[in-house]
């Protein structure tokens, strides 16, 4: 109960009183909990042979992304998919989706019926939004718009949405452990499910008759024409589920971080003002209005890149990362509190989960811990400013088969993972992030008095409610 209420809490409080590792029992299941960094590398960085994904994460996933894919098939045949998806996010692709992510900003801000303020353009107006309620809506249409394709993008005024959150519906902390129980709602998932496997089927179809320029940069026509290793092909049926699962992979994930960083810029002025600034020199126009930013442009500007950073530090979307335990897995001296001469092993059949997010506001390794100061991502020789040198340039690499990425196992920050499962979408989400932020904040201005708590009864932890952002048209 401690852990559904405040795993932060749950989480400190445990390792003041056992050390690094300790096990508890969630719901009938043995879960061996492994702090610190010695922790993220034991489980992100584990080897096949004893930690698992696909057993603990398939019960939640392959109902709602459909089966053949991602935690429905063998870890090489993920990697394989992996690489498949890599392959569709190119810095073409980018630089295409930074314009229309802008165009999908100004066409939100003057169509939705919370930003009737920022319509009533000229007038000194002040109106309100709900941060993560408004932010949900702002990039499942940047999303469609861009990776998921034109075709997504015309049915969001149209069926889309409501069998998207009938789909969403399935992603509840009960399916992980009890996916099938004949709830409405599971019902209601299983029903959308097919509807939306037999929609991106369509776009399939009807692309394969007739090929059209205006889909070349989206994830669809990335995937249209892959091989697996052993020469079979991928199969519409598979790419349906993919498109599926890279949609739930980033919707929660990016609209939880977008809406924190909102509500955060909206409670430091002195941060906001100084973003405004950042895109006020960079992008002056003759007319004295501010330009549209290419991707390289957006990607290397200090003050909305480490805002995102800070964020996702303070409030990583997932807060752990879980595995199966398939052989008995030998706890390393350096993080178990064993007695001497004797170690520790976890064994086959529990549950093992790390938890990045006590390593990212660890007060033995973070400055003021709790609070949210994007300087420190840039300040020279701090802590941050050293991880994210090693991280983009220095950092070891491997290649799990889907391309190059640092290893970081060990890293105390690490929002995105690592090792074999990390996360692809990284780039994209942070083309998305920037891009809106600084469109945002060019528009608005805004304020609020508290930043609100965590809510931790959603799957993705997201700002509890009251979460309304004042704001008014950037004079
Ligand atoms: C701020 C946004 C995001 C955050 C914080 C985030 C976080 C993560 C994390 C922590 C993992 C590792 C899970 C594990 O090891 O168990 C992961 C994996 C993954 N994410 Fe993301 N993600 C984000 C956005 C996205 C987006 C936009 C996409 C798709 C375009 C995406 C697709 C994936 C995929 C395919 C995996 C691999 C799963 C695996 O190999 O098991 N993510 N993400
Ligand atoms: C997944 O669901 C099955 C029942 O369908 C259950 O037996 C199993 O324990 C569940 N897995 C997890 C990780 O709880
Ligand atoms: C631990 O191992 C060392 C070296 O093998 C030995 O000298 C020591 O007596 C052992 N301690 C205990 C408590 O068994």
């Amino acid at each position: 109960m401690t852990y559904g209420k405040d795993p932060y809490k749950f989480f400190f409080e445990m390792r003041e009183k056992y050390g690094n590792v300790f096990v508890f029992v969630l719901l009938g299941r043995r879960v061996t909990v492994a702090l610190g960094t010695q922790g993220n590398n034991m489980v992100m960085g584990g080897k096949l042979s004893q930690v698992n994904a696909e057993e603990a994460y398939t019960n939640l996933t392959t109902p709602v992304f459909g089966e053949g894919v991602v935690y429905d098939v063998p870890n090489h045949v993920l990697m394989e998919q992996k690489r498949f998806v890599k392959i569709g996010l190119t810095t073409e692709s980018f630089r295409a989706y930074v314009g229309m992510i802008e165009e999908e900003v100004e066409l939100f801000l003057c169509t939705d019926s919370a930003f009737a303020a920022y319509k009533a353009s000229g007038v000194d107006m002040w109106g309100s939004f709900d941060a993560y309620h408004a932010m949900s809506q702002l990039t499942i249409l940047t999303a469609s718009r861009t990776l998921q394709g034109n075709e997504v993008r015309g049915q969001m005024t149209k069926t889309f949405p409501q069998m998207y959150e009938d789909l969403d519906g399935g992603f509840t902390p009960l399916n992980l452990i009890a996916p099938n129980i004949p709830l409405p709602k599971n019902i209601r998932r299983n029903k959308a499910q097919k509807a939306i496997t037999e929609f991106y089927m369509n776009i399939l179809r009807t692309r394969r008759e007739r090929p059209s320029e205006d889909t070349e940069y989206d994830m669809i026509a990335a995937l249209k024409d892959q091989h697996y290793k052993d020469g079979r092909p991928v199969s519409d049926r598979e790419i349906a589920h993919m498109m599926i699962a890279l949609l739930m992979a980033g919707q929660h994930t990016s609209s939880a971080a977008l809406s924190w960083c909102l509500l955060h810029i909206a409670h430091r002025q002195d941060v906001q003002d100084a973003l405004y600034q950042e895109q006020v020199e960079h992008f002056p126009d003759s007319d004295g209005s501010l330009r549209s930013p290419t991707y390289e442009e957006l990607k290397g500007l200090p003050i909305l890149d480490s805002i995102i950073r800070e964020t996702l530090r303070l409030h990583p979307p997932s807060h752990i990362i879980m595995r199966k335990v398939v052989s008995d897995l030998p706890v390393p001296c350096s993080l178990g509190n064993a007695p001497e001469n004797r170690t520790f092993v976890i064994p086959k059949g529990n549950y093992v989960w790390a938890a990045p997010c006590v390593t990212q506001i660890d007060p033995s390794i973070w400055r003021k811990p709790m609070e949210w100061e994007p300087s420190r991502w840039t300040e020279t020789g701090s802590l941050a400013a050293q991880l994210y040198r090693d991280y983009a340039e220095t950092g070891e690499k491997v290649d799990y088969g889907f391309g190059m990425i640092s290893k970081g196992t060990d890293s105390p920050y690490q929002p995105f993972g690592s090792g074999r499962h990390r996360c692809i979408g990284e780039q994209f989400a942070y083309v998305q992030l920037e891009t809106i932020l600084a469109m945002l904040v060019r528009k608005l201005e805004m304020k609020i008095d508290h930043v609100p708590p965590h809510n931790y009864h959603t799957l993705i932890i997201s700002p509890q409610e009251p979460r309304s952002i004042r704001f008014r048209r950037r004079q």
